[in-house]
């Protein structure tokens, strides 16, 4: 098999504007299938059914930490970036998987995120009121993607004169590279990242605040409870959360809604309804469109398929999430679906930590848009969009909006 034999192309941009057209051709015919990953050579397994995607996330024998599918000497020998990079509790299972997110969980639970409300909305607005008079703006650049980005630096306690160098270190993060050049580029952006986090750690040492960063280096300070790579790591992870998902699912939205012009017209006559149309938008185009792979950590025969110890799984979640059999009418955007059991931000041990914050982002930026600016629309035909080469994610590149100035 070679990549042009893959049966279903899941990472061209043509797939991107239509991919849900294709998870549903998977579900019908294929809804446990394997085929070559992005490098041309992994089979992969794809789960694109609801009900398997739902229980293998809840399945212990399916774990993240790929070293436990692995004899020792079969396992990927990761560099000392990767170690630093990669040792967070979405990378881990069981014990380990729990200790680190219970360090954390603290700063993410409803109570904390709903303290968070004034400072969001005051964010919101000024971005809104900075490209009001203009009459347009690149949503993305100039509004869904500053929001949640400041709002998870500050939590952190990142200075806001380095927020531009974040934005560069966390796409040399997420963006597979393809090219030796680029590898060596990516590889050079983080090094200069763990340079920078390890000043700052440095400073934060000597003059403590109250932030994040505090927090995590008291814990490590502590004694056993967090490793030097592993503080690293959970910074990693929090800062590409902040800065991949929630910008993603807000110009998802507004697309959706542009799509829908009754249901704009619903929402604006009905504000209080966001939270429930929040739902909606992560079902209906949700920004992480797969869980992280999962590995099988002993021979599984799972309705009649049989996966191989150390074999990787890819959930759709995206698919999950327009699955007839759960959703009726999965097509249609129906922003007061009840109940709306979505798959979006995961299931199981690993469900998204930030969701609270996620909701709470998502409804501040859709409601600020549309009282502040209410005839916002979008500036460029739909097929003009186009969307990020990043497999596993749903995110438009630039989603340019009008509106009118009196
Ligand atoms: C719309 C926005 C978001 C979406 C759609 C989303 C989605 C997800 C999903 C699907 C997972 C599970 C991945 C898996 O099981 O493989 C996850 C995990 C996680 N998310 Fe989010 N996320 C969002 C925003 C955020 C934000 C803003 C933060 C924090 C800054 C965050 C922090 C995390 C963390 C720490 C985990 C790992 C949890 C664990 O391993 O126990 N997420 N997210």
């Amino acid at each position: 098999m070679n990549q042009v034999e893959r049966k279903y192309d899941l990472y061209s941009q043509e797939f991107k504007h239509n991919a849900y057209a294709t998870f549903a051709e998977m579900r019908n015919n294929d809804p446990i299938y394997c085929q070559l990953g992005l490098d041309g050579v992994t089979p992969i397994w794809f789960f694109s059914q609801y009900e398997d995607i739902e229980a293998i996330l809840r399945d212990k024998r399916f774990v993240r930490d790929e070293a436990l599918s692995k004899d020792p000497e079969d396992r990927y020998q990761p560099s000392p970036l990767d170690d630093l990079l990669n040792n967070h509790m979405l990378n881990k299972d069981g014990d380990d998987h729990r200790r680190l997110r219970n360090l954390v969980s603290q700063a993410f639970t409803p109570k904390r995120v709903a303290d968070l409300r004034p400072r969001v909305q005051a964010i919101a607005t000024a971005l809104i009121t900075a490209v009001k008079d203009k009459g347009e703006m690149d949503l993305i650049a100039d509004f869904s993607f500053p929001l949640p980005t400041i709002v998870i630096l500050e939590m952190l306690g990142i200075p806001a004169e380095d927020r531009d160098k974040f934005k560069i270190w966390s796409n040399a993060l997420i963006e597979p590279q393809m090219t030796q050049e680029g590898m060596q580029e990516a590889v050079k952006q983080l090094t200069d990242f763990t340079h920078y986090l390890r000043d700052l750690f440095n400073k934060r040492r000597h003059e403590p605040k109250d932030d994040l960063i505090t927090a995590l280096l008291t814990a490590e300070e502590a004694g056993d409870s967090l490793s030097e790579n592993e503080l690293f790591s959970t910074m990693v992870l929090l800062i590409v959360a902040g800065h991949e998902t929630t910008v993603n699912l807000i110009a998802n939205a507004m697309l959706a809604l542009s799509r829908n012009p009754e249901q704009l017209e619903q929402l604006k006559t009905h504000p209080e309804r966001m939270p429930q149309a929040v739902e909606e938008f992560l079902r209906f185009d949700g920004s992480v469109e797969r869980a992280l792979n999962r590995w099988a950590i002993e021979d599984i025969n799972y309705k009649g398929h049989q996966i191989k110890r150390g074999e990787p799984i890819i959930l759709i979640l995206g698919s999950a999430n327009h699955d007839e059999n759960k959703f009726a009418n999965p097509e249609k955007l129906e922003l007061d679906r009840h109940p709306n059991p979505h798959l979006g931000f995961g299931k199981g041990a690993h469900y998204c930590l930030g969701a609270p914050l996620a909701r709470l982002e998502t409804e501040i930026a859709m409601t600020s848009l549309l009282t502040q600016l209410p005839d916002i629309k979008l500036a460029v035909p739909e097929n003009e969009l186009r969307w990020r080469f990043l497999p596993g994610f749903r995110g438009l590149e630039s989603l340019p909006v009008t509106w009118r100035v009196d």
